[in-house]
């Protein structure tokens, strides 16, 4: 199936609502199927990644319900997951097989995985490797690097470690936080640059001991959670992304994007897009759950290339397909650098950026093995460019065909595994 999307004939106005944040969602029903009382979930995202995880915890004998926009997680405590009766599938989501992973090493229990075609290629050895220093027993396809995957229960308990994380990964760090709560000893984890701390930040509002001191973080094992009785999930940034550079590149923009999600280790693209001149401001500041949140206002402005790399890509890895978008309006050039983590994603982004941007933009994406440059221009051209069944290239290439000369995409339904109602927003007013 293909899709039309078409030049925007305005800019964008008044308020737009996100969908909730996909990290936070998934850690919210597997932390609280660990508890041992009733947690209710709010704006929890219903995109196909986090109803992976949803699927997986309930074949673990977790009562999870859906109560209107609600989702009441009622947890067996923390040594209360049963053993599956079947095969886990993780469908297209790294955070719920990763996450998983860690949570599942120290159980007395075998599972076994599998997932989407993506999924299947992509390197599970990162969390393989600090797992079974704890003792964890694993085995997988191809040097267990690759799904299937099967968890062997362990002889004995997990021990903790010390872990020094050769790339920034919010995956890797969770599930080794997730296989510490158990272990014997405390676990120490060492980040190249700090990744996003929401399972660091949610564990703590269930009662754990996490420390964090630098890029170190320190977790004590526990023997039962103290849930609050309820989350609320802010929205996305990820999400809201398309709309912060759709914004800035579409002339007389002017909108207001409602709750979104404003934690440190997420807000690397409002940093940049100032850099690159963009108009951002945060209105309505709050605190829920130790996240902050905040409505945004983005004013279109024209903008100049930037550099960035480092610690700021963590900050910022799943945006760069937007950011991209923006470089191409920008005047100048943008170099990217240290993104080689975006050729293990759900496509090999930095291929996929090149390849079919490109045929929007000729001539204005170059990459090398782990940087981006994009040459700003100001010709482009209506094209017909693949998704590779990546929700956030399908998103990124909407809109860019938007605020360009409109595009036409393969399997534009990808977006539901992130954000199922962005089409509604992308062709409504707003
Ligand atoms: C995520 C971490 C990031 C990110 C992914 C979600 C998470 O992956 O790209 O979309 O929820 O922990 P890595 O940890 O592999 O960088």
């Amino acid at each position: 199936m293909m899709r039309e999307i078409f030049k925007a004939k305005r800019g964008l106005h008044g308020e737009i609502t996100i969908p909730g944040d996909k990290s936070i969602s998934h850690r919210s029903i597997m932390i609280s199927s660990l508890a041992d009382t009733p947690v209710e979930v709010t704006n929890f995202l219903k995109g196909a990644d986090c109803l992976s995880t949803i699927a997986c915890m309930k074949a673990m004998g977790v009562d999870i319900e859906e109560n209107g926009g609600k989702i009441l997680v009622k947890g067996n405590g923390l040594h209360g997951l049963k053993e599956p009766a079947s095969i886990l599938d993780a469908g297209n989501s790294g955070t719920t097989l990763r996450l998983l992973m860690g949570l599942l090493s120290p159980q007395n229990f075998l599972t076994t995985f599998t997932g989407d075609s993506s999924l299947q290629q992509r390197p599970m050895g990162r969390v393989i490797k600090p797992l079974t220093m704890m003792g964890a027993k694993i085995v997988g396809r191809n040097q267990n690097k690759n799904l299937p995957i099967t968890i062997i229960p362990a002889e004995q308990k997990l021990k903790g470690i010390t872990y020094q994380m050769p790339v920034a990964s919010a995956q890797v760090k969770s599930a080794i936080i997730l296989a510490g709560l158990y272990a014997d000893g405390v676990t120490a984890i060492v980040e190249p640059y700090p990744s996003r701390d929401h399972t660091e930040k949610m564990l703590t509002a269930f009662g754990t001991n996490i420390e964090k001191n630098g890029n170190e973080i320190k977790i004590t094992p526990i023997d039962k959670l103290t849930a609050p009785q309820s989350i609320e999930v802010p929205g996305d940034i990820s999400s809201a992304a398309y709309w912060i550079v759709l914004a800035s590149i579409l002339k007389d923009s002017d909108v207001i994007i409602k709750n979104v999600g404003i934690n440190e280790t997420r807000t690397g693209i409002i940093d940049v897009m100032r850099q690159m001149g963009a108009k951002i401001d945060f209105i309505n500041e709050r605190v829920s759950g130790g996240e902050r949140s905040a409505d945004i206002r983005v004013v279109y402005s024209e903008l100049h290339g930037t550099t960035f790399g480092d610690e700021m890509i963590p900050r910022l890895i799943d945006e760069i397909p937007a950011i991209a978008v923006a470089a191409a309006f920008a005047e100048g050039d943008t170099v990217i650098n240290n993104v080689g983590e975006l050729r293990v994603k759900e496509t090999d982004r930095l291929k996929s950026i090149v390849d079919e941007y490109n045929k929007i933009a000729a001539g204005a994406f170059e990459a090398t093995e782990d940087s981006l440059i994009i040459h700003g221009v100001h010709d482009f051209t209506k094209a017909e460019c693949k998704t590779f069944n990546d929700h956030r290239m399908a998103m990124s290439l909407a809109i860019f065909g938007a605020a360009a000369e409109g595009v036409v995409i393969d399997n534009p339904d990808c977006v539901n595994i992130s954000y199922p109602t962005f089409y509604d927003t992308l062709f409504g007013d707003t």
